[in-house]
């Protein structure tokens, strides 16, 4: 070898050594891809015009509670399918004293609800309207108002007024926003069952001239209803002109909710349940929530591997992700359940000797079959709708909520005279103990309609500490008990991969809830190598792959630069400042 060849391969080994050493990109803050930065506060919602009206409430001096009412009420304008003041829900957050609250919104059985009220003489289920899903006896009495006006009284700043809050939304109503093509399409496609209910059709299908991306959808009624309610409270859709609309609407198509209902309604203030992963303080909604207690069992199983070690992506990490999530489910179907109705194990489910228990039923490299599964005889169907967001203000005060109406368009009655698009929150409720509901499954004992009873859930508003307590990060998201896949995935990605909030809730998941026997898997996401392996464990993969839910989230950095995510599944938008 002369000089000079010697010279060029030294020279060439040089450069690819250089290379080599350097990282294969830049992770600025280890941060790829990158949330949204914001110094003093940041909204994250599915809705960029909700996004905003929070973030402007946040300027004005309002605290990240004044601004989750704003927000709340703005998405009940701008994101119909989910937003809303016709259903119920729960607000996490944590305080700017470091303290944790609760408040339980979620919707209530009419008092004139009874155990066998979706069955017909046969005791099949009743179908269409008079059904749990569809028409005026699916709703539940409706919680998101009483939630927030409990939640700015008590917890609000001071600095903004109620007024202040309903205006932006009000506005919204009158003036009427320009409709995304996701958003004309799906009312579209939800036209069949929308179109049977006279003031659905006329406002969200137009009579059947229906809306194209670009249009703008004005809602009058429902303005004029907010405008009542910036003047009066919530007391005016509890005991006001619109509490009179909805019972007499009601009445006259064989709903339940009454006057009297309405007036009885009442959001409650629960303990957060409190659990641990890791080291890092994990808080997050009780019941009537099944959230908090499916996440908390499901990470205490999985606490007792070695996560990190196995990797994000591979098969050994989702077969013991899915055989814990399998054992939590199960166990949601025969406990979980309103507390004020049934008697919930809470402390039981969430203990990590317990945990224990169930860890060691789990097998190396072979799944077990459901109904080998302990209190196998129940499990539910949940829709897919409902909608979170998360707010932090300057103070590092944190809110996580979640509300929904249940199905898109919950019932898809939208109340004559109001605007106010109505939840199918009874079925969340079992409408037929111990047999199979209309999509073959069943549900528990514990969970059956009741007068005055709060469905189970499956929304799981959560905020996780670092290990000194401060606020890590908080999260949550919609899609039914997809929902709880969803927010502990994220958090383990967070935990035991070191992603960034964008990365953790963009990464892909699988879901299990125990029955049916399959897994949820997203095709552009876990790869064929996967599941062929995890076949090979005894795994039964859906046909049909879909999303896993879609989550948002905030994370504060360690300078306590606000992170803001929305999954890269749904719309939505964060904007900081
Ligand atoms: N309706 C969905 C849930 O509450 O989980």
């Amino acid at each position: 070898m002369t000089d000079q060849i010697r010279r060029v391969f030294a020279a060439i080994f040089l450069f690819s050594l250089t290379f080599a050493l350097l990282p294969s990109f830049s992770k600025v803050n280890g941060s790829w891809p990158s949330p949204v930065r914001g110094k003093n506060g940041m909204v994250a919602s599915q809705h960029e015009l909700a996004s905003q009206i929070g973030v402007d409430i946040l300027k004005k001096g309002g605290n990240a509670v004044d601004a989750a009412v704003a927000v709340g009420l703005a998405l009940a304008v701008v994101y119909p399918e989910a937003g809303n003041i016709g259903g119920g829900g729960f607000m996490l957050f944590r305080d700017k004293k470091g303290e944790f609250h609760a408040i339980d919104y979620r919707e209530m059985a009419p008092g004139a609800a009874s155990r066998d009220m979706f069955v017909d003489a046969k005791g099949d289920l009743i179908e269409g309207e008079g059904s749990s899903t569809v028409g005026y006896r699916a709703s539940g009495v409706p919680g998101t108002l009483a939630g927030f006006e409990l939640a700015f009284k008590k917890y609000g700043s001071g600095k903004v007024t109620w007024r202040q809050l309903v205006e932006p939304a009000r506005l919204l109503a009158q003036n009427g926003y320009v409709l995304s093509n996701r958003l004309a399409e799906l009312f579209v496609e939800y036209k069949d069952t929308l179109e049977r209910y006279p003031e659905s059709n006329r406002i969200f299908l137009r009579d059947g001239k229906y809306f194209k991306e670009g249009d703008t959808l004005k809602q009058p009624e429902l303005a004029v209803t907010l405008g009542r309610i910036a003047r009066l409270g919530a007391s005016d859709f509890y005991s006001g002109q619109t509490a009179k609309l909805i019972a007499a609407d009601m009445k006259a198509n064989g709903g339940l909710i009454t006057e009297q209902d309405l007036k009885n309604y009442v959001a409650k203030e629960r303990q957060p349940l409190h659990g641990n992963y890791r080291g890092h303080e994990i808080v997050s909604m009780p019941p009537p929530s099944s959230g908090g207690m499916v996440m908390f069992e499901t990470l205490n199983i999985l606490e007792g591997y070695d996560m990190r070690a196995l990797g994000s992506n591979s098969a050994a990490k989702y077969h013991l992700y899915v055989e814990a999530s399998r054992r939590a489910f199960a166990d949601r179907s025969e406990y979980m359940a309103d507390p004020d109705f049934a008697e919930v194990p809470i402390a039981k489910l969430i203990y990590k000797n317990y945990a224990k228990e169930r860890r060691s039923t789990i097998l190396a490299n072979k799944a077990t079959p459901s109904r080998d599964v302990k209190f196998g005889t129940v499990g539910g169907r949940e829709p897919m709708e409902t909608t979170h967001y998360t707010i932090a203000d300057k103070d590092g005060m944190i809110v996580a909520n979640t509300y929904t109406i249940n199905d898109l368009y919950g019932s898809r009655v939208t109340i004559k005279g109001t605007g106010i698009l109505m939840n199918d929150e009874m079925d969340d409720l079992a409408a037929r103990p111990g047999r199979p509901n209309l999509f073959g499954l069943v549900q528990g004992e514990r969970n059956k309609v009741e007068p005055k009873k709060r469905p189970l859930s499956s929304m799981t508003p959560t905020i996780v500490t670092r290990k000194d307590g401060s606020t890590w990060f908080a999260l949550g998201a919609r899609g039914g008990p997809r929902i709880i896949s969803a927010v502990m995935q994220s958090i383990i990605n967070v935990i035991d991969y070191d992603m960034n909030i964008l990365e953790a809730i963009s990464a892909p998941r699988m879901h299990h809830q125990w029955l049916p026997d399959s897994i949820m898997w997203e095709s552009n996401g876990i790869s064929p190598d996967t599941m062929a392996i995890m076949r090979g464990y005894g795994h039964i993969f859906n046909d049909n792959s879909g999303n896993v839910a879609s989550a948002t989230g905030i994370m504060f950095d360690e300078k306590g630069v606000r992170l803001g995510a929305i999954d890269p599944r749904s719309d939505g938008k964060a904007i900081g400042y």
